[in-house]
């Protein structure tokens, strides 16, 4: 071998963002991820129910804190979600206590006997800061909505059953236009006063923009909420998603929702593209210095095989780079 040779440096394995830490941001966050839940209820693909078992086997591997498994809603107005009690079953026989955690949805007493009856101890109800996406998306106006959550909430308390509080078109709403951030704070405090453990804020349609975070954060904490207990969720419609969780981390918020490879949207809002992609988060955080836990290369590859089922390439950015073209394979 010639001296000129020996010289030539070994490429690196994939590129990796290098750790550039930035004073006063959290030193860990935790991702909760909503990926075979959000993801896949909008999907003209119905995917069968042993590839969203494995789906959510495969993130959990990946070391994935909190994966969001489904949701017990009416079959008709989520069709791709139909086979909750099915997919509860197979992840109970496979992970027994670990499933058992797994948040799922629920939006209604009939939800929760749902949920309760496969012995689920972690559920989400889903509110609306506004009137018409309330209507919309749960057949309720914002009193109802109330109304439909307080024996929810209260019975899986009483229960010992975690439960998350959702609020929807915190930043936008395709029917009212820009949703002032007093209304997103007086909603959001009837969730956390029905005693919800914790408030994730939706940007359902992914108008919002760094300083409206930063404002609805500090608003929140005017009125007595700290960041520790809320988590932002983000999707990713206009490329703010990024943009948005930076503007979140300076405000001390340490939870961020998104989904594996970008899958995503709402049924019941038109404009709600996929979420903010698990993995652009984890390369950010990464690049932050910022505790995660997640194993990207194990994420991508899950992805790239979801992508392969759904037969279309990953919105995500980071999964595109990656796993190549993005069109799957088997991970
Ligand atoms: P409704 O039609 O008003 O229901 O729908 P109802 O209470 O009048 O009951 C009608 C029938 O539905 C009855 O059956 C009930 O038993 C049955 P019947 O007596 O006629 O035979 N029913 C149910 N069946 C199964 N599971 C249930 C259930 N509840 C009632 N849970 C309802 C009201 C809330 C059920 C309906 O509007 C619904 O299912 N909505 C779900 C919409 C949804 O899942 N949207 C997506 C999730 S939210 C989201 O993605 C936003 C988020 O990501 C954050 C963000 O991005 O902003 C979380
Ligand atoms: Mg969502």
């Amino acid at each position: 071998m010639t001296a000129v040779q020996k010289s030539v440096p070994k490429p690196v394995p994939r590129p990796l963002p290098m750790p550039v830490g930035e004073p006063g941001l959290p030193r860990a966050v935790r991702i909760w991820e909503v990926g075979p839940r959000d993801g896949l209820q909008n999907e003209a693909t119905v995917v069968p129910t042993p590839v969203k078992a494995a789906f959510v086997s495969r993130l959990l591997d990946a070391g994935l804190p909190v994966v969001e498994a489904t949701s017990f809603v009416h079959p008709r107005w989520v069709p791709q979600l139909a086979d909750a009690e099915a997919l509860m079953t197979d992840l109970l026989a496979e992970l027994q206590e670990e499933a058992v955690g797994l948040p799922v949805l629920v939006p209604n007493e009939k939800g929760l006997d749902r949920a309760l009856a496969l012995g689920l101890r972690h559920v989400a109800v889903f509110g609306s800061a506004t009137e018409t996406f309330a209507r919309r998306n749960l057949n309720r106006g914002l009193a109802e909505q109330w109304a439909m959550f307080a024996p929810v909430v209260g019975r899986a308390r009483d229960a010992g059953v975690a439960v998350r509080g959702y609020l929807s078109m915190c930043f936008g709403d395709p029917w009212e236009g820009p949703v002032p951030v007093d209304q997103v704070v007086s909603a959001g405090l009837r969730l956390l006063e029905l005693g919800v453990d914790e408030l994730s804020l939706g940007d359902t349609i992914g108008v919002g923009t760094p300083g409206h975070v930063s404002a609805l954060v500090r608003a929140f904490q005017r009125a007595g909420v700290g960041p520790e207990r809320l988590a932002l969720h983000f999707h990713d419609t206009y490329g703010q998603a990024l943009a948005n969780v930076l503007a979140g981390l300076r405000a001390g918020v340490t939870t961020f929702d998104a989904s594996a490879g970008g899958l995503g949207g709402c049924p019941y809002a038109a404009s709600a593209t996929g979420n903010l992609a698990t993995e652009d988060l984890v390369w950010m955080l990464t690049g932050l210095g910022i505790e995660h836990g997640v194993d990207l290369d194990r994420l991508v590859a899950t992805s790239a095989w979801m992508a392969g089922h759904l037969g279309r390439p990953s919105p995500s950015a980071v999964v595109r780079a990656l796993a190549g073209t993005g069109e799957g394979g088997d991970g």
